[in-house]
């Protein structure tokens, strides 16, 4: 065995990165050195994209140009439409993302990373395409027709309308865009490691960006945003939160949106996210899951907060998308659409100065066994 064992790579240090910038202890998070309250508050998803992949904010024109460049990249091919239509109905939208995107790579074949405009073409391709095709995969297992992306409309309104069909109003842009924001990047996750593990093969973008997918829908990474809602459902009342919070630690579950790898305080994305729910809230109309999981977060300090267990960024997410109707199931790939500038962002990084990720183990198996006749076993 070569160096100490880290299960889950705690703490490892697996590359150099600009990008995002996270102090678990304060719960701070930056993307490239911007808080993310700030950004939050004056920016959009298109210009956190440009900045996450360019390094700096845009002057107005270059985020004209680099809008236009995302309008244009919008529509899918249709026989990634078709491909849609083939998959079952039932089938988890995330899966079927996944599938989607990887087989981007065989419309816009991408065998050669070498060329960084043709990468950063790729990179705005897939923040774009994204949106199209969770939009389409929902409305395909509606029996509803598959609706062309609108060059009039924003990225966040854009999805929603082709989503649900409907123009949606400012305000609900304006949550959702955030919600993007916020989603965009965070540093060496599992799902941006998968990525930057993918990418340094040299493997082309769009089996680079299925590997981040595969990796963001599980769990105990973004999956957890639409297991927070069911958790949420299931306790069902304020009162009823204090038992189930015994229940679940005594027999050591973990309770979803909360704890986090790096965070020990809450994490700063869910106080924003905090905010907005109750501002939509109070102006939309509350919803009881809201009071749930105030509940559920106060008792939950009592019990874990010792531990550093606090709300994550999954943890108030689901309850903007129920008010807002968005499908529990389109939680996660909703996460995906926005991480997705993140993850492009690590991989024109990792290529800048790439060497090919290749841990070593702790081998625990035996050394010297003998080939035994299937007779004689
Ligand atoms: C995010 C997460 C995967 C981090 O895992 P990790 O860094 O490996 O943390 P560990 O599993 O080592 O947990 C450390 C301790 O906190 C406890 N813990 C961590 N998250 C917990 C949770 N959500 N509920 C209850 N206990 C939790 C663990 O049981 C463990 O306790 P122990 O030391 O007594 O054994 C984990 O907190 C989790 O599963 N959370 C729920 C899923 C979720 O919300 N994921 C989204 C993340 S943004």
């Amino acid at each position: 065995m070569s160096g100490d064992f880290v299960p889950g790579l705690a703490g490892v240090v697996a590359a150099k990165s600009a990008i995002g910038w996270i102090n678990g202890l304060e719960g701070i998070l930056r993307y490239r050195g911007i808080g993310i309250e700030e950004l939050a508050e004056h920016s959009s998803f298109e210009e956190v994209s440009y900045l996450l992949l360019m390094g700096r904010l845009p002057t107005r024109d270059e985020l004209s140009a680099f809008d236009a460049q995302l309008k244009a990249y919008r529509a899918v091919p249709d026989g990634i439409t078709a491909i849609l239509q083939n998959l079952p109905k039932d089938g988890h939208p995330m899966v079927a993302l996944q599938s989607a995107v990887a087989a981007l790579g065989t419309f816009y074949q991408q065998m050669d990373v070498t060329d960084r405009d043709g990468n950063q073409a790729a990179a705005l391709r897939l923040i774009a395409s994204m949106p199209t095709i969770v939009a389409a995969f929902d409305r395909i297992r509606k029996g509803q027709t598959v609706l062309a992306p609108d060059s009039d409309l924003n990225h966040a309104a854009n999805f929603l309308y082709m989503l649900t069909g409907e123009r949606p109003d400012e305000k609900v842009t304006r949550l959702i865009d955030v919600c993007l924001v916020l989603h965009a990047e965070h540093g060496f996750n599992a799902s941006t490691f998968t990525g930057r593990v993918v990418g340094s093969t040299m493997a082309n973008p769009y089996s680079t960006i299925a590997g981040a997918v595969g990796s963001l829908s599980g769990p105990l990474h973004g999956g957890a945003n639409e297991r927070v809602l069911h958790m949420l459902r299931d306790v069902g009342s304020a009162d009823a939160v204090a038992p189930f919070l015994e229940t679940m630690i005594s027999t050591k579950q973990k309770i979803m949106g909360l704890g986090h790898r790096v965070y020990r305080v809450k994490d700063p994305r869910a106080t924003v996210l905090q905010t907005m729910a109750a501002d939509l809230f109070s102006s939309h109309g509350s919803t009881p899951l809201y009071d749930i999981a105030h509940t559920l977060e106060s008792e939950a300090a009592k019990r874990l907060g010792a531990k550093g267990i606090y709300p994550n960024v999954d943890f108030y997410s689901g309850l903007v998308y129920e008010k807002l109707g968005i499908e529990v199931d389109l939680y996660t790939p909703l996460f995906a659409i926005s991480r997705v500038a993140g993850w492009t962002a690590h991989w024109l990084e990792q290529l800048e100065d790439n060497r090919i990720y290749r841990p070593t183990q702790h081998y625990v198996g035996s050394t010297d066994s003998s080939y035994v006749d299937i007779a004689q076993r």
